[in-house]
């Protein structure tokens, strides 16, 4: 039994006597704690492959910060990787694969995921469970197909990501080819994180805004939303960062809670989409400013989401130089200035 389940109350567009918050990003490099353990280890991967690590690094902001959910401590890379592309994380600089995918035969030599590949993820998912105890709802995730893509073609993060969409362009059916590959290993993969226990899945499509709109959703929507249509047992949020001519498509796929950046407008967001929870949409900058400037800066987000189902958040992940006690203020501030 849930002993805090706003967040779930609020992903079913409940009202809720306060609004439930949590950070993307929250488990890593903002917390010593996380650090103090990552250092311990030869590196990010066995963080990510070890559930007892991973289980404990995503237990550390339940109990230093105060958030409202828990989000499994792991990464989108992982699908790329039981599909038979490995990624290394680079000190500093981020992920790098080695091999790319560039044309047919590359994704021949791919498959789609085994989700028994991913087994140390359904173990830490476990594991947190039981040393939640109740506390707070766990999410889990994955990253959506396009992104996942990008990764795969551009074998690292890019300025113009083009070689990911040139393939759009001068191949769109083998795209389609890898997109559906990434669709169903993803499918199977969450499924298995709902068995093992999470009580709510988010979609990260990180690259969204660099697709032009009519590629946006004949190669990315196209896809979530398939993945929307499987996971039926727990609620779906789906953050599309950049997307924000997408919104209004947003209406008609099979999830429960919209995702926004800081630059979409929540109160617009609230008109085109009537039935969804929103969840954001601090500028992770603001976290930079002075306690009263981060007190100021929820108040107006706060009211901008007004009475429509809410999941307070940033509007990206928390930056990693960004000193926790802001973060707990600001988590504070959404408690406290919340609250009817
Ligand atoms: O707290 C959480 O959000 C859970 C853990 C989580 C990580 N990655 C851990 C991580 C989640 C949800 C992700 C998702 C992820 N990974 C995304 C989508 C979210 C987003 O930010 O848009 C993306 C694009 C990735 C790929 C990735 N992984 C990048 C680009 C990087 C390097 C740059 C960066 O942001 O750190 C990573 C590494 C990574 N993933 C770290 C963590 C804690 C840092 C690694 C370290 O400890 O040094």
């Amino acid at each position: 039994m849930l002993k805090n389940d706003l967040i779930l109350r609020a992903a079913q567009g409940e009202k809720t006597e306060r609004t439930p918050v949590w950070l993307m990003r929250q488990a890593g490099r903002i917390l010593p704690e996380y650090r103090a353990v990552r250092n311990s280890l030869s590196g990010f991967k066995e963080l990510v492959e070890t559930p007892q690590f991973a289980a404990e690094v995503t237990v550390q902001p339940v109990d230093i910060l105060g958030v409202d959910a828990a989000i499994i401590f792991s990464d989108i890379l992982v699908i790329p990787e039981a599909m038979g592309l490995t990624y290394e994380m680079v000190e500093k600089k981020g992920p790098h694969f080695p091999k790319t995918v560039r044309n047919e035969s590359d994704i021949q030599l791919l498959k789609v995921a085994d989700p028994s590949d991913l087994g140390y993820v359904y173990e830490a998912i476990k594991l947190t469970k039981k040393e939640l105890d109740g506390r707070v709802p766990l999410i889990g995730f994955a990253g959506a197909p396009w992104t996942i893509f990008s990764y795969m073609i551009e074998g690292g993060g890019s300025k113009t990501f083009s070689k990911a969409r040139r393939l759009l362009y001068s191949e769109p059916a083998l795209a389609d080819k890898l997109l559906d590959m990434i669709t169903e290993s993803t499918i199977g993969y969450l499924k298995n994180q709902v068995a093992a226990g999470a009580d709510m899945i988010q979609i990260f499509d990180s690259w969204a805004g660099v697709l032009p709109t009519e590629h946006y959703s004949k190669f990315s929507l196209k896809y979530i939303s398939k993945i929307c249509d499987a996971i039926n047992d727990v609620p779906v949020t789906v953050f599309a960062k950049g997307a924000w001519w997408a919104l209004p498509e947003m209406k008609d796929i099979n999830c429960r809670t919209v995702g926004l950046d800081w630059n979409m407008d929540p109160k617009e967001a609230r008109k085109t989409l009537p039935n969804k929870t929103l969840q954001g949409n601090l500028d992770p900058c603001a976290l930079y400013g002075s306690n009263e400037l981060i007190k100021e800066e929820t108040k107006k987000m706060l009211a901008a989401f007004g009475d429509h189902p809410h999941i307070a958040n940033l509007g990206h992940g928390v930056y990693p130089d960004t000193n926790p006690e802001k973060v707990k203020y600001f988590i504070e501030s959404v408690k406290e200035l919340s609250s009817h």
